[in-house]
């Protein structure tokens, strides 16, 4: 998982920029084209915070020392929000932040900036620390993730959220909510998982990851009407264990479903 979270990291943030893109629904079940706008895919606030909280329990590794064990503050303990400005006032601050937003970024980022009492690396006097460097390896998350991250630590406490979602995709050109330029559509069931970022969440094909269940043998665990229903209306049911962040991709054809729909029922779709 973790030599694949860069281009999963890119993905990720490919996809919540779909996300984000108000589109209509034309193709879906052969309709005629309707004219009103369904933004049913717009990235909310709140499944930002979702997937925020998902990366810190989960691909950030962020609970492997951030919990009751002692080895690095248990931020779900404390009003982070509260705790960032004390940091920056304190005399031992060395780093940039003027706020929560910052602070929290700058120590995802640069953790040396400030080092809690006690927690610094061994004969370092505090002044290292040892948490690693999110954006780097093994841990690799990517700007959106990171902000994703801040926006949850911000909003467990009730904190104002002050991060902005990402911006929709500058190349889906809008008018009055409409897509003026559709892209080409997909061949084959791979290029439909590739076109609509699938594995940013899913492990499928050759790559992992555990944002969703993994597809690779989804065909044994769902009929192929539960997997299609799945993909059509994410919001209906939604997997035990998993936050209820997958898209909606109303962009998709009835064509590009099925294909994708009939190979993930097969048994295993899982590669040699
Ligand atoms: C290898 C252990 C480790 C991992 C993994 C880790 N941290 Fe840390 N983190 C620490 C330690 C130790 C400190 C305290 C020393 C310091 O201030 O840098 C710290 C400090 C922090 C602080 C500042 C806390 C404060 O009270 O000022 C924040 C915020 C933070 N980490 C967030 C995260 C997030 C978010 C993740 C996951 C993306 C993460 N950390 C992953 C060890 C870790
Ligand atoms: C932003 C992350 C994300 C993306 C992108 C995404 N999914 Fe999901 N998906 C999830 C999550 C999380 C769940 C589990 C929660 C739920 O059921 O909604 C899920 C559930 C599913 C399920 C049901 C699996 C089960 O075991 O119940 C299927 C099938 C599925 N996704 C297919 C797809 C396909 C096909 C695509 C691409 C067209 C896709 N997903 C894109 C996050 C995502």
């Amino acid at each position: 998982m973790k030599n694949l979270a860069k281009t999963l990291g890119f993905s990720v943030a490919l996809i919540l920029l779909f996300a984000s893109v108000t589109y209509v629904l034309p193709q879906m079940k052969g309709e005629a084209p309707v004219d009103k706008a369904v933004d049913v895919g717009e990235l909310t606030m709140d499944s930002f915070i979702a997937l925020g909280e998902n990366l810190y329990n989960g691909k950030g590794t962020c609970t492997l020392c951030h919990n009751q064990l002692g080895r690095a503050p248990d931020l779900l303990t404390f009003d982070v929000g509260k705790v960032s400005l004390e940091r920056i006032s304190d005399s031992q601050y060395q780093g940039k932040a003027k706020d929560s937003e910052s602070y929290l970024r700058e120590s995802m980022l640069q953790p040396s900036a400030y080092v809690v009492k006690g927690f610094g690396k061994k004969g370092s006097n505090d002044t290292e620390s040892p948490m690693p460097a999110v954006d780097q390896a093994p841990i690799q998350l990517s700007e959106v993730e990171i902000s994703a991250i801040v926006a949850y630590l911000q909003k467990k406490d009730g904190n104002a959220v002050t991060v902005a979602l990402p911006k929709a995709a500058p190349a889906a050109g809008k008018k009055d909510g409409v897509a003026e330029t559709k892209p080409p559509q997909a061949q084959g069931p791979e290029e439909v998982i590739a076109k609509f970022g699938c594995a940013a969440c899913h492990s499928i094909l050759k790559t992992q990851s555990a944002i969703g269940p993994s597809l690779n043998d989804v065909g044994k665990r769902l009929k192929i009407d539960q997997i299609r229903a799945s993909i059509i209306d994410p919001k209906a049911e939604i997997a035990k264990g998993f936050p209820p962040i997958m898209p909606d991709f109303p962009t998709m054809t009835v064509s590009e479903l099925e294909m994708v729909v009939k190979f993930l029922a097969q048994p295993t779709t899982a590669q040699p």
